[in-house]
């Protein structure tokens, strides 16, 4: 049996975020005030109580600013103000303002990496390449043989370059092509972004979700990209994207630089980072909140893997104890399919959640997560994800994206109109509705997990040390007064407790009605996440 590893306790650069539960919001389809069927900041504001009832600290809004809408926000053309189809910026003034007497917190989402084509920068360096802002952007002649620069490609398909007719010079675009990728080799875009934040923050925003944080800098060449693997005949656009090494375009060293100073601005204001990346190599990963860096980082692969408990249990572990401070975990977000259809149920989505509860960082929940949720269904022509709107691929996000289910009434209580995106309405049972009603419902359960952090908090303010399970899909571990077992692994586990009484005090699988003290080995159903408390923390 190797020696059970021990990592230190929490130490958050904010101290906001020890113990805090995190809650994303895609904004067009979480509640909408007008009835226009898109998503607002004031349908935000109403629902605030039912965040505070469910017990979450921190609320992450997706972009709202001023956009064409071709990746639904992430295509900003003005950064310091609200999109009209989401509000005013008296609104947002307005929600930071409650999210604050609710002593909740609440960051917005920046899109660093590419502004909108519409944004004034790009119009002026398309308008006069003589102008300052055409070094904003990656501007490059056109290859020997008149193509693309290179053999980048887009996330979106299919290359990253877009020919500007009027110059002949190409620009770059690691998203489309309405998404220039910005220069952050010029320090004038630097010191824009400074002042963007500042504008925020002054306003009271409690920190930044950072989109792409892996991809702000580019290799000063551009050289070309070597590809990894074969490109399968009808391979959508992402998994095109990633039979290529991207270690020109993504994760470059030097991108720690630019959260170093971003960190100076923040700090004063008591702000938090939160880095996007695709970033899967954990030491890699770990540098995005080294010291001085950022605060967090979310570490996306969970949310794309399928079912694999093996896997799930070495990428979680693994993780936590290079980084055991700084990570944000997540398997669901507004890009992903929907966990209870990647895994296969929503008892497996539980038992992973529940597992991330005990190692450090903070958890964040995607909207409908909490009713298990599964995809949407939405009819082929139903589509707005550009992904499958532009491509012949069934790759696209529109899944995860359909509209909150709030009641059993009209359009599931999301709007009074006609929603942005079209599918098939929930059954009550996977309405917010319906799960208060029901104390077994998955609300409930994740609701009593969230708990969880304010009744138990060695659970992330005490040492964390793995026990060896002699199994690879069964992790436990003890902080302090807690003990965790994650079994994911379709047989039962036994596991020792730690030496003196426990009792449960959260099943994944079932509500923890036996509370009675256990000793010695435990069983832990399949498929089941279990934690235990000692006399001394009930
Ligand atoms: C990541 C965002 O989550 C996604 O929705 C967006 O399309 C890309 N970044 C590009 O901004």
């Amino acid at each position: 049996m190797s020696s059970p590893l021990i990592v230190p306790k929490t130490q958050s650069k904010k101290q906001w975020l020890d113990g805090a539960v995190g809650y994303e919001i895609y904004v067009r389809s979480f509640a909408d005030s007008t009835g226009d069927g898109t998503g607002d900041l004031n349908g935000v504001t109403d629902r605030l109580d039912y965040l505070k009832w469910l017990g979450i600290d921190i609320v992450w809004l997706t972009p709202f600013y001023p956009s064409p809408g071709h990746d639904h926000g992430y295509d900003v053309s003005n950064y310091r103000d609200v999109d009209p189809s989401h509000g005013t910026l008296a609104d947002a003034e307005r929600l930071i303002e409650r999210v604050h007497e609710l002593d909740l917190r609440i960051i917005f989402d920046i899109v660093p990496n590419h502004t909108s084509s519409e944004h004034e920068w790009f119009k002026a360096a398309i308008a006069d390449p003589t102008s300052p802002e055409r070094d904003f952007y990656l501007f490059r002649d056109p290859a020997p043989n008149g193509g693309p620069p290179n053999n980048w490609l887009s996330h979106f398909g299919p290359t990253a370059w877009t020919r500007d007719e009027r110059s002949g010079q190409y620009w770059c675009h690691l998203f489309l092509p309405e998404q220039p990728d910005l220069n952050w080799r010029n320090p004038a875009v630097r010191d824009e972004f400074d002042d963007i934040y500042r504008f925020w923050f002054e306003r009271g925003v409690d920190g930044f979700r950072i989109d792409v944080a892996h991809g702000l800098l580019k290799h000063p060449e551009l050289p070309d990209l070597p590809q990894i693997k074969d490109i399968a005949p009808g391979a959508g656009p992402m998994e095109t994207f990633f039979s290529f090494d991207h270690i020109y375009d993504l994760d470059q060293d030097d991108n720690v630089e630019i959260f170093e100073r971003w960190q100076d601005i923040a700090a004063p204001f008591d702000a938090c980072l939160l880095a996007e990346s695709g970033v899967e190599d954990h030491e890699r990963l770990a540098r995005y909140v080294q010291p001085g860096a950022l605060d967090l980082t979310f570490f996306l692969k969970p949310g794309w893997m399928k079912w694999n408990p093996d896997k799930l249990v070495a990428e979680l572990v693994g993780l936590a104890k290079v980084e055991p401070h700084g990570i944000a975990w997540v398997i669901s977000n507004h890009d992903n399919a929907r966990p209870v259809s990647r895994f296969g149920n929503s008892d497996r989505a539980l038992a992973v959640t529940t597992l991330m509860w005990a190692l450090g960082g903070v958890p964040f929940l995607y909207q409908g997560e909490e009713l298990a949720s599964p995809n949407g269904l939405i009819a082929p022509g139903d589509r707005h994800d550009p992904i499958s709107t532009r491509n012949e691929t069934d790759e696209g996000r529109d899944v995860c994206r359909t509209p909150m289910a709030w009641t059993d009434a009209f359009q599931n209580g999301f709007t009074t109109g006609s929603p942005w995106l079209r599918s098939e309405p929930r059954p009550v049972q996977f309405t917010v509705e319906g799960q208060t009603a029901d104390p077994r419902s998955p609300l409930h359960r994740y609701r009593s997990l969230i708990e969880l952090r304010k009744t138990h908090p060695d659970l992330w303010q005490a040492e964390l040390v793995f026990s060896d399970t002699g199994r690879p899909d069964v992790a436990a571990a003890r902080r302090g007064t807690t003990f965790t077992i994650a079994n994911l692994g379709s047989e039962p586990a036994s596991v020792d407790l730690p030496e003196g009484s426990w009792h449960i005090v959260f099943a994944s699988r079932v509500p923890a009605s036996d509370t009675s003290p256990v000793t010695g080995t435990v069983t832990v159903p399949a498929e089941t996440s279990v934690v235990f408390a000692t006399a001394a923390d009930t």
